[in-house]
This record gives structure tokens, sequence and C-alpha cells, in this order.
């Protein structure tokens, strides 16, 4: 029997039961149909510090992301990373850019780098790209104008990199703060059912 696609979700929204979460539990589901195995984590569930430069954990070389100083729950979110074939990121676009959650995630992924004192800018300690990734994005501004004036999805993008991931996919939601409790539009769910498809069918071609 073949081995399920794993796929992990990772959401920076503060709201629950919001727009973007219920983009990726859509995608989830559907690629749950086509037979992966799904797990979404909820970033405002974790304790999460900031990053406080120490750089600590960019100084040893090697494969192995470096180990972190702070006691949290970074360490556990990255080896659920490492297990992942697939990744689907997700952030409302908060004041132009990913959430301050999402932020706060993406600093911590320094450890991703080699960077010893001394060397002028991070290496990737894994510069090729072994996972997927899925980007979810929503704005209240139409999507097209968000995109063009935010950098939500380039700082996803640039996340999914640093996870090894090949971004091959892009949901972005515009006019997502119309209602408190907005639903999804069709094409949106149809969007995220392909997505979901493509990533438990494992087909790396883009679709954005
Ligand atoms: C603090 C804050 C800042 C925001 N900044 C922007 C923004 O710069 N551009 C934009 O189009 N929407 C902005 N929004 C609207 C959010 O993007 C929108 O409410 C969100 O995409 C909905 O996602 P959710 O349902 O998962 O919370 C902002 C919302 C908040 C609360």
């Amino acid at each position: 029997m073949e081995t399920p696609v794993n796929i992990l979700a990772i959401v920076g929204s503060y709201r629950k039961e919001g727009i973007i979460e219920r983009a990726v539990d859509e995608i989830l589901a559907s690629a749950r149909e086509r037979g992966a195995v799904t797990r979404k984590i909820t970033l405002l569930d974790k304790r999460l510090a900031f990053c406080t430069n120490c750089r600590s954990c960019t100084q040893v070389a090697g494969e192995n992301y470096g180990v972190c100083i702070l006691d949290d729950d970074m360490a556990a979110l990255l080896q659920e990373i490492e297990g992942a074939d697939c990744l689907v990121l997700a952030s409302p676009m908060n004041a132009g850019t990913v959430t301050a959650i999402m932020k706060t995630f993406i600093e911590r992924l320094v450890c991703t780098a080699y960077w010893p004192w001394g060397s002028p800018a991070p290496k990737a300690r894994r510069p090729g790209k072994s996972k997927r990734a899925v980007l979810v994005a929503s704005s209240a501004a139409p999507g097209i104008l968000a995109r063009l004036t935010g950098d939500v999805t380039k700082r996803l993008k640039s996340a999914a990199t640093m996870l090894g991931a090949e971004t091959v996919g892009t949901l972005f939601i515009g006019l997502a703060a119309q209602q408190q409790h907005q639903e999804l539009s069709k094409g949106t769910i149809h969007k995220a059912h392909k997505l979901g498809h493509k990533l438990a069918a494992g087909s790396s071609t883009k679709l954005n």
C-alpha cells in the first residue's frame, strides 16, 4: 500500500472559524478525500516567544536545524514540519503583511540557516525543496489590490522556501472583511478543493 501524503497546515489567523481557517479546512478536507493525512496547527494555540536575535541557533554548521535557547513550542512545531510532505501556510493580511503571530513564527525560522558570527548573511542549511506548499491569504481589500500593495504572499512563500518547500499554489481571498461571519464564495471553495486535491495527488504544476 502507498504511504499517504502527509499535509500540515500552519494557520496564522487570530480568528477561529474566520475566513482563513475555513479556507484551510476546505483544502484539508478535499486532500483527505484523496487519501491524504492532514493536521492543522493554529499558531494562536501555541506558546511562541519572539526571536531574541542571540543567533545561538545559527552557529553550528550542518543540515540539522539549530537549537533555540527559548523553551516553548517551536521545537515541537519544527519536528512536525519535518515529518510533513506538504505545508499549507496561511495568514490574513494585517497592516500590509502577515499577522504578527505568523511573523513571530517566520522569524524563528532563522534556525533553518547557518549564520555564524563574522559571516555577512545566512545560508540555508538545506537549500533543496523536498516538500510542496500551498499559501492561503486574505484581505479586506480586493485581492488584486492587496497583492499589489502588500507582501503577505511573499512572506509566506519565503517561509515555505526556508522550510524546504516549493510553492505550488496560492489561494488569495480578497474582500474578506465585509461581514463578521463571512461565507467563503463558491469560487474560493472550488479553488480550495483543487488545491487540496493537488497536494494529495503529489502534482507540482503551479496553480495561482
Ligand atoms: C489589525 C488589522 C489590520 C488589517 N490590515 C489590513 C490591511 O492592511 N489590508 C487589508 O486589505 N485588510 C486588512 N485587514 C483585514 C483582514 O485582512 C481581514 O479581516 C482578514 O483577512 C480576515 O481573516 P480572518 O477571517 O481569518 O480573521 C486588517 C485587519 C486587522 C484586524
